[in-house]
């Protein structure tokens, strides 16, 4: 059943277009409809993928039987549909997909149900699904569904819709680098890389650092932004702050008078904001498992745990991936990248396959010790990648970006001519 009243009335019967297939994400390219499958029961997989097989254009983009990790897994792949399967409590799996659903407002959400009583209708509704779907499946009905999506996907892709990027640096341990790297990486991002928007949100109120680092006076604050009446995206613009390079910055307040404690759903809130208005949203996570930065952790697209190569920190950070294990964070592949920050690799006592031996997971990345460089460019409100781009700290710290968003890293000026040099004494010869 299509709960949704805009498409249905106005399509065609059969809803095929003129090719005979179903309509496109885009006018030019037929792209496939990209669908993720959470269904616990293996028989119900078994007819469900064997229904979806048959249609043109459609892509099977993952599939889990537990309904947490499938929804982390949605959130990352971000699929067109996710086809969910409601087990007899639906509560639960209601409220999770309701949720996931605000954050993924583009992402069409069906349901697979033994029985369509009202009550359950009215809370698929509430939850934001499309489609609530009887089983057993009936293959022209899907058929249908999944066209009606693909019909309203050539409007969505008009509309150009955005990706979620939220990248959460993280450490339960502080005086780690969380919060130089967060805003390094968030000014490597937009300076450097050339994404368009980057927003740095520091959700850290125990240390007020990321608008410090990069030189600017939090004026206007996350609390702020709690504080208004609405947090829509004019409330939002009002209250970041902006860099000289474009980055936007929501920072924790100056003045601890003005501190306003955050609720989850108000950090989730605040997340969903940033992310629907930025290409790339950095978060400095807090140094704890409290409920806002379960609240932030959950929504990240990627978690970087950070760590030094020092007993207490791997500790720590052993200690975080159990816990992200236990939260399912784990269950997609790569969301979750161990990056060594203050690295001095021969000269540490602690080796990087050591680190693996006690992680089980191998570094993503390295950052450089640069302790004197750093110092200095935090100490004078510079970021480090703008003030020192040479450094190498900086130069992991851009490279990590670069990884991070999948782009290559420009090569510098120096490079540049160091390469063109080169190849002008090679034509000489
Ligand atoms: N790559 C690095 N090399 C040297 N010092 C660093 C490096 N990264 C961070 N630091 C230093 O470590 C200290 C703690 O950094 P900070 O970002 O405030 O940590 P956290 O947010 O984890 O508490 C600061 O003095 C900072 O200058
Ligand atoms: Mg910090």
């Amino acid at each position: 059943m299509s709960l949704d009243s805009h498409n249905g009335n106005t399509n065609p019967p059969g809803g095929r277009n003129g090719e005979g297939r179903p309509t496109s994400n885009g006018p030019s390219r037929p792209e496939a409809v990209t669908i993720l499958l959470i269904l616990e029961d293996e028989s119900n997989r078994r007819s469900t993928r064997a229904a979806l097989n048959g249609l043109a254009g459609v892509e099977v983009v993952g599939e889990r039987f537990e309904l947490r990790s499938g929804l982390l897994l949605a959130r990352q792949r971000h699929p067109r549909i996710v086809l969910l399967d409601l087990q007899d409590g639906y509560e639960e799996a209601l409220t999770a997909a309701g949720q996931f659903k605000m954050d993924m407002p583009d992402t069409a959400l069906f349901l697979l149900s033994n029985n369509l009583d009202p009550q359950l209708l009215l809370r698929a509704i509430r939850a934001g699904a499309q489609e609530v779907l009887k089983k057993p499946l009936d293959r022209a009905l899907l058929q249908e569904a999944v066209e009606r999506v693909s019909r309203s996907g050539a409007a969505r892709s008009a509309a150009g819709a955005r990706a979620r990027s939220i990248t959460t640096l993280f450490s339960t341990k502080g005086g780690i680098g969380t919060t130089v790297v967060a805003a390094n990486l968030a000014i490597a991002m937009k300076a450097h890389l050339g994404v368009e928007s980057v927003a740095l949100a520091d959700f850290d109120a125990q240390s007020s650092g990321a608008a410090h680092v990069l030189g600017l006076k939090a004026e206007r604050s996350i609390s702020d932004l709690i504080r208004a009446p609405r947090l829509d995206s004019a409330a939002l613009q009002m209250n970041l702050l902006r860099h000289s390079t474009g980055l936007s910055v929501l920072a924790q307040p100056e003045d601890l008078a003005n501190f306003e404690a955050m609720t989850p759903a108000q950090a989730g809130g605040v997340l969903d904001a940033l992310s629907s208005s930025h290409d790339a949203v950095v978060v400095d996570a807090p140094h704890a498992f409290d409920e806002v930065s379960l609240e932030v952790l959950d929504r990240s697209t990627t978690i970087v745990l950070l760590a030094e190569l020092s007993i207490p920190s791997i500790r720590a950070a052993r200690r975080a991936l159990e816990v992200f294990d236990r939260l399912h964070f784990t269950d997609v592949p790569d969301r979750v990248k161990v990056v060594v920050n203050r690295y001095t690799g021969t000269r540490g006592f602690i080796t990087l396959d050591q680190l693996f031996e006690a992680l089980q997971v191998r570094a993503y990345h390295t950052i450089q010790n640069d302790y004197r460089r750093v110092f200095a460019s935090a100490n004078a409100g510079r970021a480090l990648c703008l003030d020192d781009p040479d450094a190498q700290a900086s130069k992991d710290i851009i490279s990590l970006a670069a990884k991070l968003v999948g782009r290559e890293v420009p090569a510098t000026p120096a490079e540049e001519s160091i390469r063109r040099g080169l190849f002008g004494r090679k034509v000489l010869r």
